[in-house]
């Protein structure tokens, strides 16, 4: 086996030049280390020739992106005289852009003094733009996912809640009250006469209506712990924890009296404009009560309200 003593001066000096990657050394020892030697492989990934460059500091390579930070953390270890490994910005004789992976060894001699830096370039380009890449696609499917999941919750004409979403915050809110032993009140409403004004007025107007009736509702109950959402054709559904029967039967008919402010005509109401009516229920869940038995309590007094005539609240508790 052949020592590294027996390896000529000649043969290091071929192999160190005809490596694939970059490899350059630099005077420690003259001012602001100028480089002395680069191979054959550095003057391949950056397009200068040896000539061009011999003589000056290497960080003409940055171009004007001398602010990026590994500069500073290359800086700082040549400034201790220590190695390092950095990935740094740099621009080609034809100034276009490659990713340099850098490493760099302080060169001592027999006293211990750093005579010499020597540098290995490696030209990275290839996996920092598919990194780049990658992590581009990652944040376009995060954000495709959340649009996602909003489309999934949400009611198509209206943009407010679906009745899949209503369905499992009222399972949750449930949950909740029956752990926490707190009230849960749950609204049905149903638009007056809405069929009457589909006919009158045309389904483009009936859409219309649906949609501000629908923000009224949604920007009336916006807590975390409220959710209100479409639930049929023109049926809508609140629920909300810890509400009593007195406080809902006070934002139920400020509901209803923001409904008809909306002032959208409807010629063969009543009331002339479009109303809603409204029935809930408020009440402390046992075990037993199951979001079932809460709408099935919240629709027969939506019945009772109907019954009373219309464009009214009838809470039960
Ligand atoms: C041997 C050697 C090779 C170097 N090669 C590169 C290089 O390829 N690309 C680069 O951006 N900087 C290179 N540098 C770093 C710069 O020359 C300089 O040290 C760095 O920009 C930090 O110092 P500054 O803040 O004074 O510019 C090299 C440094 C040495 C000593």
């Amino acid at each position: 086996m052949p020592s590294p003593a027996d390896i000529s001066a000649a043969l290091l000096a071929l192999a160190v030049d005809q490596s694939l990657d970059g490899i350059t050394i630099s005077d420690a020892l003259l001012p602001d280390m100028p480089l002395i030697y680069v191979n054959a492989g550095f003057e391949k990934m950056t397009g200068y020739r040896a000539a061009e460059v011999l003589g000056k500091n290497c960080r003409f390579l940055q171009g004007t992106a001398s602010a990026q930070p590994a500069v500073g953390v290359l800086h700082e270890a040549i400034k201790r005289g220590e190695g390092c490994i950095v990935i740094l910005q740099n621009y080609r004789r034809d100034g276009t852009l490659f990713w340099n992976e850098f490493n760099i060894s302080p060169v001592r001699n027999a006293d211990n003094l750093i005579t010499h830096f020597i540098g290995v370039q490696k030209d990275v380009t290839a996996r920092v733009e598919m990194l780049q890449h990658l992590r581009q696609s990652k944040k376009d499917l995060q954000a495709a996912n959340l649009q996602l999941s909003r489309l999934a919750m949400s009611d198509g004409l209206t943009g407010i809640s679906n009745r899949r979403h209503f369905d499992e915050q009222l399972h949750a809110l449930l949950s909740m009250a029956q752990r926490g032993g707190t009230s849960i009140a749950v609204l049905m409403m149903d638009l007056d006469f809405f069929k009457r004004f589909n006919d009158h007025y045309g389904h483009q107007a009936g859409d219309y209506c649906l949609t501000q009736v629908a923000q009224t509702i949604a920007a009336a109950f916006q807590r975390p712990s409220e959710c209100a959402a479409r639930y049929g054709g023109e049926e809508f559904a609140v629920v909300a924890l810890n509400m009593s029967a007195a406080e809902l039967s006070h934002y139920a008919q400020l509901l209803c009296d923001k409904v008809r402010a909306l002032n959208i005509p409807h010629q063969d109401a009543p009331t002339g404009v479009v109303s809603i009516s409204i029935g809930g229920i408020s009440l402390v869940p046992t075990r037993d009560t199951t979001p079932a038995s809460l709408l099935k309590l919240a629709d027969g007094a939506l019945y009772e309200a109907k019954a009373r005539g219309r464009n009214c609240v009838h809470i039960v508790s």
